[in-house]
């Protein structure tokens, strides 16, 4: 779909359909915006009479003139940001699309509470990008609903002296629709596609695309590297574990951020393996890894002015013969050696390679994004995701690109008591406590012995990185998390 800005008043727009917000009132919206609208007696009666009252994603459709109005609720005024935008936009693009429009005008909210006019144009292309997502890859859709497609957006200003900036956060937020998708693609897509093979091409595509450094390691020399923490896990696997490395260097940059994401193609717990109820949903536990390759294509696509290097263990975590089983000891990259009491505890093992690798880039701060543990869901459910760090900079950095995205984190304490638990009567480390507490907080603990001399936070997405219904801008399926949150952090970077 194209978006499109022009200036002048949405009342006179003729082509396609308009779309319009209003903010929730008792009974009735109270406020329309633009106020151009407001003035028209005829409209704002006929939308009383419909009973629409303009709470969040709450929507009508009603004639205006000899044309139609999609209005759109915004919620209550006290709640206004610059997410009810996103979900506006998206609730209103994809009813646009049901129906069966394939133009429509929406006004630009140019109110101050939404900030600079980039800003809201940016959220508002997001919402309705994002809202029109789909995987439909994999199957046949009929023709009658694949030839509804929504073409073109226009975003109207009212004045023509703002349509060069609100161009400028429209085109921002292609770009990162762009990744998000590709994150999305990338998790909706099912372990038997997406190997660990595939996501090294991924990579190695995004590369040449982008003109990028590549290096994927194969397990052969995982094997051979002393990759421990990795072998452990992929030595059960008949997909070969790909170490990839993706280096967007721009020969000027103001610091290195390295990313590390975990990338497991499909886990089934290994030789402890998970019940059967939801498996398949474990092929999202490479979110962490898709998370990654998308900001750093979009960083380089917004060519940010930053060394970023993305790493990620790829592999699948299965039984077999092969497999490692529980009580095995292995020697991580590091050196420090780990008990595996249980084999499902896999992603802190492919993470303590990728973080002890890192270090090799002396980066400002690395992040790490993980599927890491059932126990965050439990903790923070699906709105937030899992921040652990002890630098308090970062951690407020996040929280504030959090609040901006609205991809929110929550952080739980990583104080010294928690260690002990992770410690093994006959090597360095255990992977997992004896006593099932703190389970978040505690793998957490487990990487922090990998990112000694970093500027580190961890984030597990197990609870955000997938929903299991629709909202206004994130179909079924995979979320796409930590891309836009990544984006935000660097764009705001100050040393
Ligand atoms: N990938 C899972 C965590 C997970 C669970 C993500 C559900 C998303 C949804 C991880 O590898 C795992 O199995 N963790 C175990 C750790 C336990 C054995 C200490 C868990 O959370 O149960
Ligand atoms: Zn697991
Ligand atoms: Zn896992």
């Amino acid at each position: 779909m194209q978006i499109k800005v022009r200036s002048g008043q949405i009342n006179r727009w003729q082509d396609g359909v308009r779309v319009v917000a209003a903010l929730e009132g008792d009974e009735h919206p109270t406020e329309y915006l633009p106020a151009s609208i407001a003035r028209d007696r005829a409209l704002t009666q006929l939308v009383k009479d419909s009973g629409f009252r303009g709470a969040a994603n709450e929507s009508v459709f009603l004639p205006w003139g000899r044309q139609w109005v999609l209005l759109v609720g915004l919620g209550k005024k006290e709640k206004l940001s610059l997410e009810s935008l996103r979900q506006f936009a998206g609730t209103a693009a994809k009813i646009l699309r049901g129906r069966g429009w394939k133009r429509a005008a929406f006004p630009l909210l140019t109110e101050k509470l939404f900030g600079s006019i980039a800003d809201s144009a940016q959220v508002l292309a997001e919402g309705a990008l994002l809202g029109l997502y789909r995987y439909d890859k994999l199957k046949e859709i009929p023709k009658h609903e694949r030839n509804r497609k929504l073409e073109e957006l226009t975003f109207v200003v009212e004045r023509t002296a703002d349509v060069r900036e609100a161009l400028r956060g429209v085109e921002k937020a292609e770009v990162i629709v762009e990744a998000v998708s590709l994150a999305r693609d990338l998790i909706n897509g099912p372990s038997n596609i997406i190997t660990p093979t595939y996501l090294a091409n991924q990579a190695r595509a995004i590369a040449k695309e982008h003109r990028l450094r590549c290096t994927v390691i194969p397990f052969a020399r995982l094997k051979r590297l002393g990759f421990g923490g990795i072998v452990g896990v992929a030595q059960g696997s008949a997909h070969p574990a790909q170490f990839i490395v993706l280096d967007y260097h721009p020969s000027r940059f103001r610091a290195t951020f390295a990313f590390c994401g975990k990338g497991i193609t499909f886990d089934s717990g290994g030789i402890s393996i998970k019940p059967a109820a939801k498996m398949e949903q474990m092929k999202y536990d490479m979110s962490g890894a898709a998370a990654v390759l998308g900001t750093v294509k979009a960083a380089a696509r917004l060519k940010l002015p930053f060394r970023i290097v993305g790493i990620i263990a790829a592999t699948e975590n299965m039984p077999s013969a092969t497999a490692q089983k529980p009580g095995d000891v292995l020697k991580t990259l590091s050196g420090k050696t780990v008990e595996v009491l249980n084999t499902d505890a896999e992603g802190r093992l492919v993470l303590s390679d990728c973080l002890h690798y890192a270090k090799r880039y002396k980066p400002e701060c690395v992040i790490d994004l993980a599927t890491l543990t059932g126990a965050c869901i439990v903790a923070l459910g699906s709105e937030a995701v899992g921040l652990m760090t002890k630098d308090d900079r970062l951690a407020q950095r996040l929280e504030e690109a959090g609040q901006k995205t609205f991809e929110r984190v929550w952080r739980l304490p990583l104080w010294d008591e928690y260690a002990p638990a992770m410690k093994s009567d006959i090597a360095d480390l255990r992977n997992v406590t004896n006593t099932g507490e703190a389970g978040t907080i505690t793998a957490a603990k487990f990487l922090e012995e990998f990112a000694d001399g970093l500027s580190w936070a961890h984030l597990d997405i197990a609870g955000t990185a997938w929903t299991e219904k629709d909202k206004p801008y994130v179909p079924k399926g995979a979320v796409g998390i930590g891309v836009r949150l990544l984006i935000d952090l660097m764009e705001n970077w100050k040393a």
